[in-house]
């Protein structure tokens, strides 16, 4: 999608002479300043603005601990415990950084249910919705390997877990898994490797964001309507100032959650087990990952079988790429479809339900309600996803956005007649 409120000019002789060999201003110009944004966003969609911003943050503040830290088993625990107490506001930079980490997920799966909800996903948005999900699956080896680096318990432990999943596989898993760990078991060479690609994955996350934000660029944004731009300048806004606005004042109330957790609890989303030095001879009570894990972990637990637990638990990753087609439905928005409106918070809560499993102990009556919400999760979107749009019946669309806004404010009851969202003429500013 061009710029649709205005054009870049280059205003003095030399932006004239870069311009005309480097277009960086009129990038800029389309993608952040004359972009047209549908004028009727919500607070969820400053959520790609509060992930960028993380992103930023995790970057600048690991650089940093990496001027300190030492990534060799006899020293690792011991040089973060040297930026905790004796680098200048060390405990600030590293509570930030592991915070941080919780917060960039609590971001994430606020925008990917929030593009749940309005049907993001669906054409022309698939490509977009994968890059997401590839950036879901390299966020998460960034903290897994991260996690492995202060070289505690719940470190080493976790480390030791996760990597012996792949002996599941038939063949080929023990080789693999020696692979991974660079010996016979996680030492050393494991710890220096996860170093390695932890500080190398998020130049690759902000990477593949470039392509996520690209893409977006491409298609425009979705909104809650779910119903395309029909005239740009009725339907849309510029993007500065309108979203610039609204996505700094949605990256303060988050800052402002993301102080507290650092200033008052900064230690409430992590297992005390990870201050105790990682020790090969004594395996935890418990091994439990960080919270964004436990709706995975709980899925891999409930499969009696350990391939079956470990396909399972990749399944439900893999399963999100598909649902550009698993959902059937010609309506984009769950504000227009009564059914499955209600079938996303069942899915909202199953996947509440699953983190709380995974941290339980797998046995007696956990492993049942697992099993049961595991069966529910992949009914989901192999089952009643694709059933549901088929039998649906959604409420009427409005004519446009401009529509549905004026509308609302006007205080009159009506959207007009039903329209197919997803086949409605795809304008590009
Ligand atoms: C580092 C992580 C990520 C960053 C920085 C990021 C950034 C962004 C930005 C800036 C936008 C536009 C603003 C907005 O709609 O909120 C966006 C939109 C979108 N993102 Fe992401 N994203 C990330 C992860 C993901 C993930 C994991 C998914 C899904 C699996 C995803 C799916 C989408 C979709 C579908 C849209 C279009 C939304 C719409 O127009 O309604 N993103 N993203």
């Amino acid at each position: 999608m061009s710029s649709g409120h205005s054009t870049y000019v280059p205003k003095s002789a030399f932006m004239k002479w870069f311009e005309s060999r480097l277009p960086l201003g009129g990038l800029i110009h389309s993608s952040f300043i004359a972009y047209p944004v549908p004028r009727n966003l919500n607070y969820l969609w400053t959520f790609g603005g509060i992930l960028s911003f993380m992103l930023v943050a995790q970057i600048v503040t690991g650089v940093v601990l990496v001027m300190h830290y030492t990534p060799h088993v006899t020293l690792a625990f011991n040089s973060v415990e040297h930026i905790m107490r004796d680098v200048n506001y060390g405990w600030l930079i590293r509570y930030l950084h592991s915070n941080g980490a919780s917060m960039f997920f609590i971001a994430v799966y606020i925008h990917m249910f929030r593009g749940m909800y309005y049907g993001s996903y669906k054409a022309p948005r698939e490509v977009l919705w994968i890059l997401g999900v590839i950036i879901f699956l390299l966020m998460m080896a960034t903290a897994f390997m991260g996690y492995v680096l202060p070289w505690g318990q719940m470190s080493f432990w976790g480390a030791t877990v996760i990597t012996n999943l792949f002996s599941a596989l038939p063949f080929v898993g023990e080789p693999i898994v020696t692979w991974l760990w660079g010996g016979f078991s996680v030492d050393n060479p494991t710890l220096n490797r996860f170093f390695s690609l932890h500080y190398l994955l998020p130049f690759m996350i902000a990477g593949v964001v470039g392509l996520h934000v690209w893409a977006l660029h491409v298609v425009g944004q979705n909104n809650p309507t779910g119903v395309e731009i029909k005239d740009v300048r009725k339907d849309t806004v510029p993007f500065t100032p309108y979203a610039t606005i609204k996505d700094g004042f949605g990256i303060v109330c988050f800052m402002l959650l993301f102080a507290w957790f650092v200033f008052y609890q900064p230690n409430y989303m992590g297992h005390a087990d990870n201050y105790i030095p990682a020790n090969p001879l004594v395996t935890p009570a418990h091994i439990v990952p960080e919270w964004y894990f436990l709706p995975f972990y709980a899925i891999l637990r409930s499969i009696p079988d350990k391939l079956g637990g470990v396909l399972a638990m990749f399944g439900a990753i893999a399963v999100l790429a598909f649902l550009p087609w698993l959902d059937t439905s010609k309506v984009r928005s769950a504000v227009y479809r009564p059914i499955y409106r209600q079938l996303f918070w069942v899915l909202v809560l199953v996947s509440i339900g699953l983190g709380y499993l995974g941290a339980m102990p797998p046995e007696g009556g956990y492993v049942i309600a697992s099993r049961l919400l595991t069966a529910y999760y992949f009914i989901h979107f192999l089952v009643l996803l694709p059933l549901l749009g088929l039998i649906e019946k959604p409420k009427a669309l409005p004519n446009s956005i401009a529509d549905a806004v004026l509308t609302k404010h006007a205080g009159a009851g009506g959207a007009v007649v039903a329209q197919g969202a997803v086949s409605a003429p795809n304008t590009k500013g």
